[in-house]
């Protein structure tokens, strides 16, 4: 099945969407997280202040009048906890509850460490600021005061920020996405979408479809481009219609040409071949017309008049014979047997009498269905033909083989050939295939395309009619079977095949 393809505008507006809401998106975090910083920078710079003070105050005081004045200045700058330890460790002025951890490092300026507790890229700038700052102890050595700055207002200033921009980044994405799909709707989508349509109906059949796209980018050209192409693919396409009617005429007007061509050779053949016995027939009737004959005289002309009658008689029989195959004394026959009583009926022959015949018989019975007496008829043309051939030589042979060869099968309703089979019926079967190969000198390649035409030998005149291959090739054919040979110098090989079995 083929899977549902996702249309090009929705991939487009997905790409666009997902872009323009990492883009923003990430502009915006990065907005706030600069701001944050910053933020975290001046109460940094705030923390330094307040420590420079506290340092001159004890450059100036005691240490008990500093401790109380650092004491009295960090709860005035509202910071909720801090320590102020000595050299010797002692803790002099604490107040709230400063972390046991020190925090993350944010930065180390002017004498002073800054840590940051809480706070990430998604969490805000933080929920408190811790300060280091080394303090001279009067000649003493060095104490240490600790601040925790709270970031709570921080916090919630940038959240109004934050909300802010991101209100901005859903409105800019919503205008960019809208904009963006529009244009890439008119510019890209629309003229493609229209591009398809066209290609599909023209495909459909609808050669004088075009594609109407009026737009100024490359869509714009390749529409053009292909509206060209269809203009070329149409008038070629007609062009084509146009030669293949011509051509279909063209071949009708050859066909009925040929066929008459045909019948014209088959009359005069026909016309030459009854001439002859027609000639002596006159001949006979004028001798019988004068008169005053000997009975015994009048008996031969009689006795030659009807051999001259049986002769035009055969010839009249054999074309109807071609003329109208019958089908209707099919019946099963052992092509090997055919072939020893053809043999054996040969051997009598004068011209068949000093030829050997070499046998490469399949054992098993042929059946094919065939008219006995037509099938030994196209067996006699084929040994006679090839004994011919063989005319003059020393040694005449002739090797029959016989065998079951696969071969494509032709239905007899007529579909093209490359047409894949109809269920139940096979695409090759069985045939049975009896070969002829001569010793013989060959056909010679200006011969080899008429031996199949009715009249056509090279035989001198009542040896040979040139009837015999035209009139087998048509009793095979009848049977489903074709004649094929193939000659060389060394001699020729004729095969007839034939539907093997009992089913036509
Ligand atoms: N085995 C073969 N070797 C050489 N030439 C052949 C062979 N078989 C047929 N031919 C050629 O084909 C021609 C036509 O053969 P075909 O059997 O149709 O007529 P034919 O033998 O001349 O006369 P007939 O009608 O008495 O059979 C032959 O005259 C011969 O030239
Ligand atoms: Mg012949």
């Amino acid at each position: 099945m083929r899977k549902k393809r996702l249309g090009i505008r929705f991939q487009l507006t997905s790409a666009i969407v997902i872009m323009t809401l990492a883009g923003i998106g990430l502009i915006g975090l990065l907005s706030v997280k600069i701001v944050e910083r910053s933020a975290l920078f001046w109460k940094a710079s705030q923390a330094g202040d307040m420590v420079r003070i506290v340092r001159a105050s004890f450059r100036i005081e005691d240490e008990g009048k500093a401790a109380a004045l650092t004491a009295a200045v960090l709860r005035e700058a509202g910071i909720s906890a801090f320590r102020l330890t000595g050299p010797d460790g002692r803790i002099a002025v604490t107040e709230g509850a400063l972390p046991v951890d020190r925090g993350a490092l944010f930065a180390a300026d002017d004498g002073i460490e800054a840590y940051v507790y809480g706070g990430g890229w998604f969490k805000g700038a933080g929920e408190s600021l811790r300060i280091f700052a080394p303090m001279e102890w009067q000649g003493k050595g060095q104490g240490t005061l600790e601040l925790l700055l709270d970031l709570h207002d921080i916090s919630s200033e940038l959240s109004g920020a934050r909300r802010f921009l991101f209100f901005y980044a859903l409105l800019d994405s919503a205008i960019i996405i809208g904009v963006g799909i529009l244009f890439l709707s008119r510019s890209v989508v629309s003229p493609l979408k229209r591009l398809e349509e066209a290609a599909t109906r023209i495909a459909g059949g609808k050669l004088y479809e075009r594609a109407r796209v009026d737009i100024d980018n490359e869509l714009g050209s390749l529409a053009s481009s292909f509206n060209s192409m269809a203009e070329r693919l149409e008038e070629e396409i007609r062009s084509l219609e146009r030669v293949n009617l011509d051509l279909v005429t063209a071949q009708d007007e050859l066909l009925r040409s040929s066929t008459l061509a045909a019948v014209g050779r088959l009359a005069a053949g026909i016309a030459h071949e009854i001439g002859n016995p027609l000639g002596a027939l006159r001949g006979y009737v004028d001798l019988l017309g004068r008169g005053g004959l000997e009975p015994a005289e009048k008996t031969e002309i009689i006795e030659g008049a009807s051999k001259e009658v049986a002769r035009i008689d055969t010839i009249v029989r054999e074309f109807l014979g071609v003329a109208r195959p019958t089908k209707a004394a099919l019946s099963p026959v052992d092509v090997n047997s055919l072939l020893n009583e053809t043999l054996s009926e040969l051997s009598l022959r004068e011209d068949f009498k000093a030829v050997e015949v070499k046998l490469g018989m399949r054992e098993a019975p042929l059946e094919v269905m065939a008219d006995e007496g037509k099938l030994r008829q196209v067996f006699v043309n084929l040994l006679i033909n090839a004994a011919h051939s063989m005319e003059g030589q020393d040694v005449k042979s002739i090797e029959i083989s016989t065998g079951i060869e696969k071969r494509p099968f032709t239905p007899l309703v007529r579909r093209r050939k490359d047409d894949p089979p109809l269920p139940g019926e096979a695409a090759e079967r069985d045939y049975v295939c009896v070969s002829f190969l001569d010793s013989g000198d060959g056909i010679a390649e200006e011969h080899a395309k008429r031996i199949f035409d009715p009249f056509f030998t090279t035989k001198e005149a009542g040896r040979g009619t040139g009837l015999g291959l035209f009139v087998s090739q048509s009793i095979i054919k009848a049977y489903g079977g074709e004649i094929t040979f193939r000659t060389s110098a060394e001699g020729s090989v004729f095969t007839v095949a034939l539907p093997a079995g009992r089913q036509q």
